[in-house]
C-alpha cells in the first residue's frame, strides 16, 4: 500500500473532519469479506487471535491435542498453547513445503481435537486429503489462510473447505492492513459461540497502535528502497533488536506465552486500511504470480533449487540453498536483500522450540527444508530491472 494512501487515512481518522459512512467500518469490512468468500467472516486483530478465538469456541484447551506442520511459525503452535492445548507437530512434503498427510496420520492420537492445514506461502495445502482424515477421525478442520488470500483448490476458495479458517493482514501478507486478521466460519454450530467472542473483545491499547504505525512507515514505507540499500536495512534491523518497533513476534510469544493484546478487536483504523487494500487483491497476486513466473524462466543456476511450480498464489518465491547464511551476507554486500520465511522448524529462529512443544529431529524434512531456504523477492511492485538484478544476482553467484 502506498505510504500516502496510509497517512491519509489516519489524518482523516485522526484529525481531520470524518468522512461520512453509511456503515460503521468494520461491518463494511465483515460484509466484503463475508461476500468475497460466501460465508460469515470476522474481522480480529490479528490472525493468531483468529486460531485463538477458533480454539475456544470449539472448546478446545487443557489435554487436548492440535495437530499443525513444522515449516511454521510461532503465531500457530502459540494460541494452541495459550488455550492450554498441545501443538503435535507432523513434518512437511519437501516438494511443497505443506504437511506430509502421512505424517500427519502418525501423529492424531485419542487426544488429538483438531488439525490447522496451513497453505504455505500460498500454495494450497493437500485438501481433499486432509478433509477426509479430519471427517473419519471426528476432527475440527481449521484451514490457515495466512499466506494464500485469494489462492483457490479446484474452483473453490481456500478458507472455505475448513470448519473454519483465519487470515491474516499483517506486515508482509497478501493483503496487509499494518495488523489485523479474521475468522471466516464455515461449521453453523461454532458461528455463535465465535461472534460472541469476537463482540466481547477488548479493544487494541493505544501504545501498541503507535508502535504498529512505525512499523508500517519502516517497513512498508522504507523496506522497497532498503533493497537496495544496505545501510538502511542494517539501521532498521538495529533499531528493531531495541523494540524500537512492535516486533512480528514480541519477546513474550518467542516463549509461548500470551501478550495482552491478542486477542483484540481490529482497530477502525487498520479496518480502513484493509478496506482501501482489498480491491487491489487479484491485481497484487497476478504481479506476484507474473515475478515468480519471471524467476522460474531466469533463474539458470543448478545451484538454487526451486520448488515445483503451483497453481495457488506466490506470497514468497521459495529457493533452497545450502548456505543461506552465506548467501544473505553476500547478497547484502551486492545490496540485496533476501527474505528467510521459514529459516527455522518454527519461525523466526529465535523462538524456544521446547515452549513451543518442537523437538529437534521430530520433523526431518521441515528441518531440512528450514536450513536451506531463501525467499527471492516479490513484492507486486517491484519493477522488471529490480527483478533482473536480483536474478542476475543468483546466476552470477559462484563468479562474485
Ligand atoms: C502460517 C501463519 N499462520 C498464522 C499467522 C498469524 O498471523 P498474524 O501475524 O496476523 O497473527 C502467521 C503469521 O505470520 C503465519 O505465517
Amino acid at each position: 500500500m502506498a505510504k500516502a494512501e496510509v497517512i491519509k487515512i489516519i489524518l482523516q481518522n485522526i484529525v481531520g473532519p470524518k468522512p461520512k459512512a453509511t456503515l460503521e467500518p468494520v461491518e463494511e469490512l465483515k460484509q466484503t469479506l463475508s461476500k468475497y468468500f460466501s460465508l460469515p467472516t470476522l474481522p480480529v486483530n490479528s490472525g493468531r487471535s483468529a486460531i485463538y478465538l477458533i480454539l475456544k469456541a470449539a472448546g478446545i484447551g487443557e489435554g487436548d491435542e492440535v495437530l499443525i506442520q513444522a515449516y511454521t511459525c510461532n503465531s500457530v503452535p502459540n494460541p494452541i498453547i495459550w488455550t492450554g492445548a498441545k501443538p503435535i507437530y507432523a513434518d512437511i512434503n519437501l516438494d511443497t513445503l505443506n504437511v506430509d498427510v502421512d505424517d500427519l496420520k502418525r501423529k492424531i492420537s485419542s487426544k488429538t481435537r483438531a488439525i490447522i492445514l496451513q497453505h504455505t506461502l500460498g500454495r494450497p495445502g493437500p485438501i481433499e486429503e486432509v478433509m477426509e482424515i479430519a471427517k473419519q477421525m471426528g476432527l475440527l478442520l481449521i484451514e490457515d489462510c495466512a499466506h494464500c488470500f485469494g489462492a483457490g483448490y479446484k474452483g473453490q476458495k481456500l478458507g472455505t473447505f475448513g470448519d473454519a479458517s483465519i487470515l491474516s493482514f499483517a506486515r508482509g501478507k497478501v493483503v496487509s492492513s499494518i495488523s489485523g486478521g479474521a475468522v471466516i466460519v464455515k461449521n453453523k454450530k461454532l458461528l455463535g459461540k465465535i461472534e460472541l467472542l469476537v463482540d466481547a473483545l477488548p479493544p487494541t491499547p493505544k501504545s501498541h497502535l503507535f508502535k504498529d504505525f512505525l512499523n508500517f512507515f519502516t517497513w512498508r514505507g522504507i523496506l522497497r528502497r532498503v533493497y537496495f540499500n544496505p545501510f538502511a536495512y542494517q539501521l532498521i534491523q538495529a533499531l528493531d533488536k531495541q523494540n524500537f518497533f512492535n516486533p512480528l513476534y514480541s519477546s513474550k510469544e518467542l516463549k509461548g506465552l500470551k501478550p495482552s493484546w491478542h486477542p483484540a478487536k481490529l482497530h477502525p483504523i487498520f479496518v480502513k486500511v484493509a478496506l482501501s487494500e482489498l480491491p487491489k487483491l487479484e491485481k497484487q497476486n497476478s504481479r506476484r504470480g507474473e515475478i515468480a513466473e519471471k524467476y522460474y524462466q531466469k533463474i539458470k543456476n543448478r545451484k538454487f533449487r526451486l520448488l515445483p511450480k503451483h497453481k495457488g498464489i506466490y506470497l514468497r518465491v521459495v529457493s533452497f540453498y545450502e548456505d543461506p547464511d552465506k548467501f544473505f551476507k553476500k547478497a547484502r554486500r551486492h545490496k540485496l536483500w533476501f527474505g528467510n520465511w521459514y529459516n527455522a522448524p518454527v519461525f523466526p529462529k529465535e523462538t524456544y522450540l521446547k515452549e513451543m512443544g518442537y523437538t529437534l529431529g521430530s520433523c526431518p524434512q521441515a528441518e531440512a527444508a528450514a536450513s536451506q531456504t531463501i525467499n527471492l523477492p516479490n513484492y507486486p511492485d517491484m519493477t522488471d530491472e529490480q527483478i533482473d538484478f536480483a536474478v542476475d544476482f543468483i546466476n552470477k553467484y559462484d563468479e562474485l
